[in-house]
């Protein structure tokens, strides 16, 4: 009976023991977090790289601009992880895929698409071949869906010679997924090389060094490699009827020939900006760094794909005064693209990284005072927009979570307004830019070509600084880094260029629309695009102005017929705040031609805040949204409170 016991015990003990095991490997391998099979390392992705990862991407696809569809394959190199491992699982959004197999052996891999997630797709889960090998090539052909979140079809009226369609991508921060199967999340890195094959008188782009081009009878083949490892969210594509000029030793502009001109002359300060940012940096290592001005509906100000820049044409003011962007993007060749953001939950490494350094390249080539200014007007505007989203948002944190939480709904300034403060915070406390600057290029070399999160970049700068501070004991890293709001402290900065511009707010606000205004034609010669931009900002925040004076100021600054768009915005803004009717078709014209959300959001907003021009937003938003990117139709249709 006893021993009839014993084993009984020894029998559950060990069972207890084997289900603890299975149960362990379970979760370490398949559990995912909660119904929806997201990864517990990327709550934004299917993909689970610690358990077999890609290495490297080749993909062949054709460009049909009347189907608006790229179709062809994917070859993946994938590596295990975890050697027990019989399949890959990869990202992917309304991909039509015809057949999976092995490369080598041409052998078909049985694969399963989960049910769609809305904004994060399928998981695709891929059977690796039996035999046991390094690294397996898989094979995957596929076309991608017309309404592909991370592509945008133009027809030949959307662009500025209106004769031919054009193509044009943006993957960051999800959206690959929706163009090429892949482990779409920042902590996966491969190179990759591409064959695009298009109509013969189109240029295509990517991400990468173009290699050489093949005319075919009925269309061109065009050849890229990238070899450079990188992240998913950093492959790009353009597809367009292009002109291009030399604008430096390794860079040239690209973009539609009516424009040409104005952008070889906007962005003639590349090479300057180049060479500052690599004696900031280090060495740049994507060999050409070129630019391409997209069709006005592109939703940013920039996007750093690697080895070529997208931009807005909205950065084409005429006078050079936004040239920032181009030295932010810059900037991410280190910051971002060679170290990289592990998932989105710390993108503030990517984005407030990236402003610090684009700041210290605008000191270094214009003055610290402009450097100081720059960062003191955007202080305002990080004010304004953690007002407006609460400030105890957990969305207002450095360090966010995005379980449950799209990165498209988590994007503001926040992570690059207060990211940067936290970096020039912590280069006081270790005594100024001469300490900072090489630590910097310590932190660079140390990560190149990985992908980190906080407690890495934590780590090297407590490590590299051991001894050298003692401030940095008194760093409160928790609060930074978790606690939501304005951040901790706030720099000294250098506020001599907005003296004169406060001198000039204090006059018109006090000024009670008796006598002539207070602001003359000689004060606005004396204020630089950025001063005017400052006082625009602050009057932004300001409570609503009478219509009369701001008439007034019109008179002196003409504002109705600047160029420059981050002035119109502002302008455009205190006009609707004032409720001034004659501005309402001027901003409905202009934001139904441009897409850069950071404009299109705020005045949309506006608009729906006034009872006036409430209908109107929506309808005029209803009567476009298929003229715009995916990003800008989904976020914008939350800002207005139409996806409930
Ligand atoms: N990488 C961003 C753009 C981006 C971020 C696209 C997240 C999609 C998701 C780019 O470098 C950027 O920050 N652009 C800014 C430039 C500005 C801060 C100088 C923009 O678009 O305005
Ligand atoms: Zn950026």
């Amino acid at each position: 009976m006893l021993s009839y016991l014993h084993s009984i015990i020894i029998f559950l003990v060990s069972s207890f023991k084997f289900i603890s095991v299975l149960k362990e490997k379970f979760i370490l391998k398949f559990s995912s977090m909660g119904k929806t099979g997201l990864s517990p390392l990327d709550p934004s992705s299917f993909s689970r790289p610690e358990l077999a990862k890609v290495t490297n991407i080749s993909i062949n696809l054709n460009v049909n601009f009347d189907r608006k569809v790229l179709s062809g394959n994917a070859q993946l190199t994938v590596e295990k992880v975890d050697q027990s491992v019989e399949e890959v699982i990869l990202d992917s959004i309304k991909l039509n895929i015809s057949s999976i197999y092995d490369v080598d052996t041409k052998e078909k891999l049985k694969f399963d698409l989960s049910e769609l997630v809305p904004e994060y797709g399928s998981k695709l889960t891929i059977q690796l071949p039996k035999e046991d090998k390094n690294n397996y090539k898989i094979g995957i052909d596929y076309e991608t869906d017309p309404e592909a979140t991370g592509l945008q079809w133009l027809s030949p009226k959307a662009t500025a010679g209106k004769k031919h369609p054009y193509l044009f991508s943006q993957f960051q921060p999800t959206h690959a997924r929706s163009v090429i199967p892949c482990q779409d999340t920042p902590g996966v890195k491969a190179p990759y090389t591409a064959t695009i094959s298009a109509p013969q008188e189109f240029t295509v782009l990517m991400s990468a060094i173009r290699d050489d081009t093949k005319e075919l009878h009925n269309g061109k083949l065009s050849h890229f490699v990238q070899k450079v490892p990188m992240p998913s969210y950093l492959i790009a594509l353009a597809v367009g009827v292009l002109d291009s000029r030399q604008i430096g030793p390794r860079s040239h502009v690209w973009c539609e020939k009516e424009i040409i001109e104005e952008c070889a002359f906007e962005f003639a300060n590349t090479e300057h900006q180049l060479k500052t940012a690599e004696e900031l940096c280090g060495p740049y290592v994507w060999g050409i760094y070129d630019l391409l001005v997209l069709p006005p509906s592109f939703p940013y100000g920039g996007m750093e794909n690697p080895c070529l820049t997208f931009v807005t044409p909205t950065l084409l003011a005429g006078d050079r005064s936004l040239a920032n962007v181009i030295a932010h993007e810059i900037a991410h060749s280190w910051t971002g693209n060679l170290v990289t953001n592990r998932n989105f939950e710390h993108f503030w490494l990517n984005e407030g990284f990236t402003v610090f350094i684009e700041r210290k390249i605008k000191g270094r080539l214009e003055s610290s005072q402009s450097q100081d200014f720059d960062a003191f007007t955007e202080l305002s505007q990080l004010n304004e927009t953690i007002n407006l989203m609460g400030k105890n948002n957990p969305l207002t944190q450095l360090i966010v979570d995005l379980k449950g939480v799209h990165p498209d709904d988590a994007f503001s300034i926040v992570p690059y307004e207060k990211g940067q403060t936290f970096l020039r915070y912590l280069e006081t406390a270790v005594g100024g830019p001469s300490e900072m600057e090489p630590f910097l290029r310590y932190y660079f070399d140390t990560y190149k070509f990985q992908s980190i999160d906080t407690d890495k970049f934590k780590d090297c700068f407590l490590q590299y600084f051991n001894n050298k501070a003692i401030a940095i004991k008194d760093i409160d890293w928790q609060k930074w880094l978790y606690s939501p709001g304005m951040p901790p402290v706030i720099p000294d900065y250098d506020k001599s260029l907005a003296l004169f511009c406060d001198e000039l707010i204090d006059k018109f606000s006090n000024w009670n629309n008796e006598g002539p205004l207070p602001i003359t034609l000689e004060d606005k010669s004396q204020l630089s695009t950025f001063q005017v931009i400052y006082i625009l900002q602050k009057l932004c925040e300001k409570p609503s102005q009478q219509i009369t004076k701001l008439q007034a100021l019109n008179n002196i600054f003409d504002f109705d017929n600047v160029k420059n768009p981050e002035i119109k915005f502002r302008w455009f803004r205190i006009c609707l705040k004032a409720h001034w009717e004659d501005k309402i078709d001027p901003v409905f014209n202009w934001i139904n031609v441009i897409g850069r959300m950071k404009f299109v959001r705020p005045l949309y907003r506006d608009l729906y805040s006034w009872e006036h021009t409430k209908a109107r937003a929506i309808e005029n938003f209803k009567a476009n949204r298929q003229n715009m990117m995916h990003v800008s139709a989904y976020t914008l249709a939350k800002d207005l409170h139409l996806d409930e």
